[in-house]
């Protein structure tokens, strides 16, 4: 459903979204309330290109088919996926980096003790709208973290599931969801490298961490432009539990 006050994105959005189920549409009633940011703008005008760029070249024909095994993946300068593994899902997630802090110590270190957020299904927009993909964590950090019924706003993306870390301190993601069971896989950290701009979480690459009982769907998954989730500094002024916003692609690969 689309609820716009902007006429020349209604047409454009409403043909999008007859294109495909993953077409990323705007929901106006987020943004209406402010004028727009530059990560929002950015995005706004990639969908009006896109859109703009499919009416002039297609008859409206059927969806085309979401393959994602070649979709463009940006990994910065971390190492490439071991051979024989191919790309299976990709999601924004978005949610909270989670820090404790001794308040009792104005230079103390805050120490990661997990993450939580809430992944969207992103393959077929990796796969048909690379560009427009990269330009969605920035807006998703803007809007409230989302409830499993949302979407990820401003774009209808669908819940994949949860990045969590399990009670023994191992990043989790369960992708099983009502919209479908894409597998899971507990991970551990293999490579970083600071994201371009520092003030945002390093991008990562992980691989599979056995964990009993646990059969992993995925070998290895990164971590990639990335957007807030750093602590502060010190914990000078700061309370014992700290929650910092942030929002990421993660990129899933599995054996062929
Ligand atoms: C959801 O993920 C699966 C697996 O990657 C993919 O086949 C499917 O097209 C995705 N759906 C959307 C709407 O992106
Ligand atoms: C306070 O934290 C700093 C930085 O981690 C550390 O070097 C120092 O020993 C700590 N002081 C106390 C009293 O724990
Ligand atoms: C992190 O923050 C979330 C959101 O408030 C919370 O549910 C979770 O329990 C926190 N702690 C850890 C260790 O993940």
């Amino acid at each position: 459903m689309l609820f716009t006050t902007i006429p020349a994105f209604t047409f454009l959005l409403t043909s999008l979204a007859t294109l495909s189920a993953a077409a990323p549409t705007l929901d106006v009633r987020q943004v209406n309330a402010r004028s727009w940011s530059e990560p929002e703008e950015k995005y706004y005008h990639a969908v009006g290109d896109r859109v703009a760029r499919f009416v002039r070249t297609a008859n409206f024909p059927a969806p085309p088919a979401c393959n994602i095994e070649n979709a463009p993946m940006n990994r910065g300068a971390l190492p490439p996926p071991s051979p024989g593994l191919v790309l299976s899902h990709v999601v924004v997630g978005r949610g909270t980096q989670n820090f404790t802090c001794d308040t009792t110590n104005a230079s103390a270190i805050p120490v990661q003790v997990g993450a939580v957020a809430t992944l969207f299904n992103s393959s077929c927009i990796a796969g048909l709208y690379p560009e427009l993909l990269s330009l969605m964590p920035p807006v998703a950090i803007r809007h409230a973290k989302p409830a499993d019924a949302d979407g990820l706003a401003p774009s209808n993306l669908w819940l994949s599931g949860h990045h969590f870390f399990t009670a023994g301190g191992v990043p989790f993601f369960s992708l099983n969801s009502r919209n479908g069971d894409y597998g899971q896989v507990g991970c551990k950290k293999d490579g970083a490298t600071p994201a371009p701009d520092p003030k945002n979480v390093p991008w990562l690459k992980m691989s599979t961490a056995h964990l009993d009982g646990i059969e992993a769907t995925y070998s290895e998954v990164y971590r990639l432009n990335t957007v807030g989730g750093q602590p502060p500094e010190t914990c000078a002024g700061q309370k014992d539990h700290i929650e910092v916003e942030y929002a990421a692609e993660y990129w899933f690969w599995k054996s062929k």
